[in-house]
């Protein structure tokens, strides 16, 4: 989704507003641009294309001498990608602004400027967002914006400039992120954490319904009666080095590599010794059934949760999709609970999900990875993932962050009905899944060799049983989205009931196995594909023999079979890389695919 950057201080407005722009993209985006205050001017340099596109347009354009300005990754929503339609934009004399979001009334509000005398010469709802507030000036930046904010419907983030105001940047949001970083003489704002890394870790949390004032000594926060309002000051736990390659190829594998680490921060946390989530507000006691919303793989996570919340637990579990979530009249009884997961807690329909439920009077839990997000704010109670910040738009260690809180979750909720002798052990064990992820990263060149082999097939099947199906729907979603190779996740037992017809000679057909109860129906399956022509790669444990009908086995260990989905998880995700790398692909910033979905 759309990147905000905005800089004000002493230094080169341009380069700063690109380096921050660049550790953005992974947000996804299809243009860039930034504006910059000169001689009383605002000037705009904007592309479709890449951020080095711009940078080298930027270079070829007169800027110096530049100490303010503002930058934008534009995710296109309201028309095609395109230079005119790249931001910044300009709304008539007075205004140059960016925006996260999408206004809904735009068309409403597009007449009635045209009424008054403007011209907007793009698709975008932004233009006229810039042309209302400029309609709305008259000497007074936040009176302005705030008559302005009052006719939109819709989600915003806005990062403003005045002409009359060159070193200022105004920001407002509504439902789309924005935080303002603290410098030494010189201040910023931003969409995200990384953008702001190489010069500050200490950020205000821009809230609803105030205007931030932004110059390079000074930030103040109004709300719309005048008040101005004092804010905590908050520190990032991540540093810069977290939001950087650090000599891998691409994020995605620096941040597969990074989950022995991650897993173990997450599961530290929340463990102390036997106990688990004692540091937690959340009330455990729960006596009606459980709601989880997510979307994608936060959704797949949910998937696994309820399998292992209702095996330990026994309690009812719903996986909800969170965007089908608030149209489907869901029945929530007051003793129920909904848990929204998502890793950067601005996903807008997980958001939507989590608001109804307050709304019926429902108790809400949030699993979030990004502090200070939207989802961390509203949800009733947080269970923070330890992963750091997550570049790559596919997610991977934020995944298998969510997955492990939902084990200790499903351990903590099924303390009494598992018993305690089987409680303690798997508690135990969980310290040692850091080593065994550990173990699983040597797997790196047989997945890379595997993934050589069936680097040209284009269509790829995931199969498995219980708690081996979630895994196979996370794996065969990371697969499409990475290498852009047509996969399906099925039950092993429902393939025939239809898809198997897509089976021919040589069809890539990933069988995961780690249930043990369920492995020889799976093998059954496997033969049946098999049969048919399937090229089969099993995942599973070195005591099982499927040397009869598969030569490509991925041999995984894992603490216990509970734990082993983890485990599984990490050679299908190395798999996917190598696939996608192999293709030549641009493995970080997938096609059409944004980070952080902040619109429905
Ligand atoms: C897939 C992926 C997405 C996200 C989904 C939810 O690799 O990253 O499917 O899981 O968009 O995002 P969050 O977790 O930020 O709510």
């Amino acid at each position: 989704m759309c990147g905000i950057i905005g800089y004000t201080g002493e230094k080169y407005a341009p380069e700063i507003l690109i380096q921050g722009l660049k550790k953005l993209e992974y947000r996804g985006y299809d243009s860039a641009g930034i504006a910059v205050s000169k001689n009383g001017k605002t000037l705009i340099c904007k592309n479709r294309g890449k951020v080095s596109a711009l940078e080298q347009k930027s270079a070829d354009t007169d800027l110096s001498g530049t100490v303010c300005g503002i930058g934008h990754t534009r995710w296109a929503t309201h028309g095609e990608p395109s230079d005119i339609n790249s931001h910044p934009h300009r709304g008539g004399e007075n205004v140059t602004l960016v925006h996260n979001g999408i206004i809904e009334n735009y068309l409403e509000l597009k007449k009635e400027l045209k009424a008054k005398g403007y011209n907007p010469i793009s698709q975008t709802d932004t233009e006229i967002a810039a042309m209302l507030i400029d309609s709305m000036y008259n000497g007074d930046p936040i009176k302005a914006i705030f008559d302005s904010i009052s006719k939109i419907h819709g989600s915003f983030a806005l990062g403003i400039m005045f002409r009359d105001y060159p070193n200022t940047i105004y920001a407002v949001r509504r439902d789309s992120p924005l935080i303002i970083g603290v410098g030494e003489n010189e201040n910023f704002i931003a969409s995200d954490i990384p953008a702001i890394l190489p010069y500050t870790k200490k950020y205000y949390l821009s809230d609803e319904n105030e205007v931030a004032v932004v110059t390079k000594s000074d930030i103040r926060f109004f709300t719309n009666d005048g008040k101005e309002i004092h804010k905590d000051l908050m520190t990032a736990a991540w540093d810069e080095q977290s939001a950087q390659k650090s000599g891998y190829k691409h994020f995605m594998l620096k941040e597969i590599y990074e989950q022995p680490k991650v897993i173990g921060d997450t599961i530290n946390a929340y463990k102390n010794k036997a106990e688990l989530f004692e540091n937690c507000s959340f009330d455990f006691n729960i006596k009606g059934k459980i709601h989880i919303a997510a979307c994608g793989s936060a959704m797949h996570a949910a998937l696994l949760g309820k399998h292992v919340i209702e095996k330990l637990a026994r309690i009812p579990v719903s996986v909800e999709i969170a965007s089908e979530f608030r149209y489907n009249d869901p029945i929530l009884d007051k003793d129920d609970i909904v848990i929204a997961i998502s890793q950067s807690g601005e996903t807008a329909d997980t958001l939507a999900a989590v608001r109804l439920a307050k709304s019926k009077g429902i108790r809400t839990l949030g699993i979030v990875n990004v502090w200070g997000s939207t989802l961390s704010r509203e949800a009733d109670d947080i269970i923070y993932t330890y992963a750091g910040p997550e570049i790559c738009v596919a997610t991977t260690k934020a995944y298998l962050c969510q997955t492990v809180i939902l084990d200790m979750l499903a351990l903590k909720l099924g303390r009494a009905v598992m018993g305690e002798d089987e409680y303690l052990k798997q508690v135990n064990l969980l310290s040692s899944l850091p080593e065994y992820i550990s173990n699983a990263l040597k797997l790196d060149s047989t997945c890379k060799r595997l993934a050589e082999k069936n680097i040209a097939a284009e269509h790829q099947f995931y199969i498995g049983r219980g708690q081996d199906f979630c895994v196979c729907t996370e794996a065969s979603l990371k697969l499409k989205e990475v290498s852009y190779v047509h996969s399906e996740s099925y039950a092993a037992g429902e393939l025939k009931h239809g898809t198997i017809s897509l089976i021919v000679d040589g069809t890539p057909v990933i069988a995961v196995m780690t249930e043990r109860s369920r492995i020889a129906k799976t093998i059954s399956n496997i033969k049946e594909v098999v049969s048919r022509g399937a090229s089969v790669i099993c995942v599973t444990y070195d005591d099982v023999d499927v040397s009869d009908f598969c030569k490509n086995k991925i041999t995984i260990d894992a603490p216990s079979e509970f734990l082993a989905p983890v485990i599984a998880n990490i050679p299908l995700q190395l798999y996917a890389y190598h696939i996608a790398d192999g293709r030549g692909n641009d493995v970080d910033k997938p096609r059409n695919l944004a980070k952080s979905v902040t619109v429905e």
